[in-house]
């Protein structure tokens, strides 16, 4: 795991309509940079990092859970969010209920809604009250193989004073037909 401490000053230019891009840009002071790619059993130390699965890029087969943890010490931290560059698991039954695999996450503050099939470039983000908390992030690969099974989430602590208005909403969803 590599972790640099950097101070940095980010210039913000405000959009105000909630682009999370623009707004994620936000002052910040010293802060802890990473990134690196964790899985099953995993914790993810600061603040950047990938969720992918065993073998990724290739597709993985074995069934069972796979849990991680998104460790949030820093007190300025108010959401996680998730951006599910590459995400293909079972798709969903008839009535859009996610019956064999399935990913889901949960903390302190509730359960996020619970996401399978074919996803891709979609984002979420997710309200972190309690400090030191951790995320924890599961995905459920059934006896059943049924497609391929293959993730890649991207997952980025996102600092209070970059909130802005993003509420704790998914701002699309492909996992509901
Ligand atoms: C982590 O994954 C990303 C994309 O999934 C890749 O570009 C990067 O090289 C990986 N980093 C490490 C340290 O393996
Ligand atoms: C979470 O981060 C804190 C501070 O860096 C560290 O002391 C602790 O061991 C981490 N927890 C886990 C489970 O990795
Ligand atoms: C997250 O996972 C850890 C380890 O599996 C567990 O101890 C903890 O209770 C979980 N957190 C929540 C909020 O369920």
């Amino acid at each position: 795991m590599e972790v640099t401490h950097v101070c940095v000053l980010l210039l913000m230019f405000w959009s105000g309509i909630g682009d999370a891009h623009v707004i994620s840009n936000g002052f910040e002071g010293c802060s802890e940079h990473s990134n690196h790619n964790v899985s099953c059993g995993s914790v993810l130390n600061g603040i950047k990092g990938y969720f992918v699965n065993p073998d990724y890029p290739n597709d993985n087969a074995d069934p069972g859970n796979c849990n991680i943890r998104i460790n949030i010490t820093r007190n300025d931290i108010c959401q996680v969010r998730l951006d599910f560059l590459d995400f293909e698991m079972a798709q969903p039954d008839v009535d859009g209920k996610c019956k064999d695999d399935f990913f889901m996450g949960f903390n302190e503050a509730g359960t996020m809604p619970v996401l399978c099939g074919s996803i891709k470039e979609q984002h979420m983000y997710w309200d972190v009250v309690t400090k030191p908390s951790m995320v924890n992030l599961s995905i459920y690969r059934s006896p059943f193989r049924n497609g391929q099974r293959r993730w890649n989430i991207q997952i980025e602590q996102i600092p209070c004073c970059s909130r802005g208005t993003v509420g704790n909403h998914i701002l699309q969803l492909l996992c509901s037909h």
